[in-house]
């Protein structure tokens, strides 16, 4: 096992009813800015259980964040901050607007010209507005993790900053808040939250005996939980398993010690950047890829995956079946898992390779993803 720190200050109140206790959860005599989305909130109770539960607080309100959060968008809240000497950020909704709220928390105190470049040139920034949490989507992890990524319109980017001042202080996790979610936002969450787990399992074994195990539990779960979800919306166990097991695949528990790959995040984000796919809708296209093209690499834990997780029995090629396997879940979630279902054809694959180049970045636990082999591995993905 490699060696690492591990910090999460995150307090996590999970359940039924748990919106009720943000009165008691936001600090006191604090002015509040309260974030929100598109609306989803007003219609599924959300907005009014949270009015309710801050009734004699000076809230103020910024809604209209989008999906994939659009750095003009939040530039507009930074400027209510300054103005109106905001104390608190409360943000409601899923990973977007939390990832839009990081940001905003951060860019609020941000001295020199830009707050891009704390996502374009990793600009040191120390200080952030406080920020709870009321998260609707699990997908993302966000509501466990200092990580945001954002999106900027002009350039057409799309490009993640990690920093500890943004840990939400608090997350609340009602999973009755989630019933109202579509089908396709259902599906989106649980294909996001098994490639989160795969970016820090799917790399090569280090003996990380407890890491593999608490990763492999956690696609076991979303295995059996995420068709039980699909296929019963309403049905709110299954909601809570998918959840929990969400904020668990992306809160620096199973990273510890462990190599990590993100090679499908990466490329995934160029893809909703000039394609505007949804997040999880990259992902379960580019994974499958990216294993192919990396199958000799990864194949110690394709192989341990397989017996473990998948329950396959050893055969010439369990690496790939184990590959093929994953697609067939993705799919059977109702996901596409090519470019061409989307109408997408090669004509961009060069200038999302170049992207890389130009960043400097090579991708991958072994560095070995350059501009080439981002090409090849979107060509795999046709
Ligand atoms: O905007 P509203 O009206 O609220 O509607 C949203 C949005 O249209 C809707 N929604 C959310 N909760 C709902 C609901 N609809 C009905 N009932 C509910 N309870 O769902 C739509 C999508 O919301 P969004 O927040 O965009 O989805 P998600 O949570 O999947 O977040 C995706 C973003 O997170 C980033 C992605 O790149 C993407 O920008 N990620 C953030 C990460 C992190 N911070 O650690 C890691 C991830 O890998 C990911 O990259
Ligand atoms: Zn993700």
């Amino acid at each position: 096992m490699q060696d690492f720190t591990f910090y999460n200050p995150v307090k996590v109140v999970f359940g039924k009813g748990s919106i009720k206790q943000l009165g008691t959860l936001v600090p006191s005599g604090v002015k509040i800015l309260m974030t929100y989305g598109g609306g989803s909130i007003k219609q599924n109770g959300v907005y009014d259980q949270v009015r309710e539960s801050l009734s004699e607080r000076p809230v103020m309100e910024f809604g209209g964040i989008q999906p994939n959060p659009r750095y003009e968008t939040l530039m507009k809240a930074v400027e209510i901050c300054r103005r109106e000497s905001i104390e608190f950020l409360l943000s409601v909704g899923g990973g977007s607007v939390l990832d839009g709220t990081k940001f905003i928390a951060l860019a609020t105190y941000y001295a020199a010209d830009d707050p891009w470049d704390i996502l374009a040139k990793c600009a040191p920034a120390e200080k952030a507005l406080p920020i709870g949490c009321v998260m609707t989507l699990p997908a993302t992890g966000s509501e466990m993790n200092m990580m945001s990524v954002i999106s900027r319109d002009s350039t057409q980017e799309k490009l993640a900053f990690g920093n500890p001042a943004v840990f939400p202080q608090f997350s609340i996790l009602d999973p009755e808040t989630t019933l109202s979610l579509s089908i396709r936002q259902t599906r989106n969450g649980v294909v996001d939250a098994f490639v989160h787990v795969m970016e820090q399992y799917m790399t090569y074994p280090v003996d990380a005996a407890l890491q593999d195990r608490q990763s492999e539990g956690l696609l076991m779960a979303l295995l059996d939980e995420g068709p039980r979800v699909v296929n019963a919306p309403l049905n709110t166990a299954a909601r809570a398993n998918i959840m929990w097991v969400a904020a668990q695949a992306l809160n620096g528990l199973i990273a510890c010690g462990v190599p990590q790959d993100w090679t499908t995040h990466m490329i995934g984000h160029e893809l909703t950047a000039f394609y505007g796919l949804d997040h999880a809708q990259t992902l379960a296209v580019v994974m499958p890829a990216v294993w192919w093209h990396q199958k000799k690499e990864k194949a110690g834990k394709l192989e341990q995956y397989a017996e473990r997780v998948l329950k396959l029995h050893p055969s010439e090629d369990t690496a790939g079946q184990a590959i093929s396997k994953t697609e067939e879940f993705f799919r059977s979630l109702g996901v596409n898992t090519r470019l061409s279902e989307y109408g997408i054809g090669s004509e961009r694959f060069e200038e999302i390779g170049s992207r890389f180049e130009q960043r400097g970045i090579k991708l991958g636990e072994h560095g070995n993803i350059g501009r080439k082999e981002v090409v090849k591995i979107l060509n795999l993905c046709r």
